[in-house]
């Protein structure tokens, strides 16, 4: 006869609960972001998104834009939960230890370098780059 998958699993649960409870005793301490990685490229007229998570709660998000290498920060976006319409078309939606920063039509004047600042239990800076890119056509 098989083994029942109760059997099968009940090891491995124990592995999971105590990743588990591991990763929340952890996340007591650090917020431990993570964001959208590196570049992103959308397609002019589509909608973007980046985002943020920490293993806590954000209480507090500000994201500044800077267009070129030459240009100065400019503050787009300051917000608390559940979140804000920001500048230059960006909507930001925060959920718990999530945020979205989303656009529904990408355009060139949002192309830059972004940089969260991301308050949870502690303070934490992130940057990720967007690219806006000639909408390419379907194929028919
Ligand atoms: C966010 O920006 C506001 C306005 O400039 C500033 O008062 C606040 O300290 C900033 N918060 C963070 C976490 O950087």
């Amino acid at each position: 006869m098989l083994p029942s998958a109760s059997t099968l699993l009940a090891p491995r649960m124990f592995w999971v609960l105590l990743f588990a409870a591991f990763r929340s005793a952890q996340s007591g301490i650090s917020d431990n972001p993570k964001c959208t990685k590196g570049v992103v490229s959308v397609s002019r007229g589509k909608p973007a998104t980046m985002s943020c998570s920490i293993s806590n709660a954000f209480s507090h998000i500000n994201i500044s834009l800077k267009a070129d290498t030459k240009a100065p920060w400019k503050l787009i976006c300051s917000a608390k939960p559940p979140g804000n319409v920001c500048q230059d078309g960006w909507e930001l939606w925060i959920w718990e230890g999530e945020a979205y920063l989303v656009t529904e039509e990408a355009q060139d004047t949002q192309a830059g370098q972004y940089k969260w600042r991301l308050m949870g239990r502690q303070g934490n800076t992130r940057t990720t780059t967007l690219t806006v890119v000639e909408h390419e056509e379907e194929p028919v």
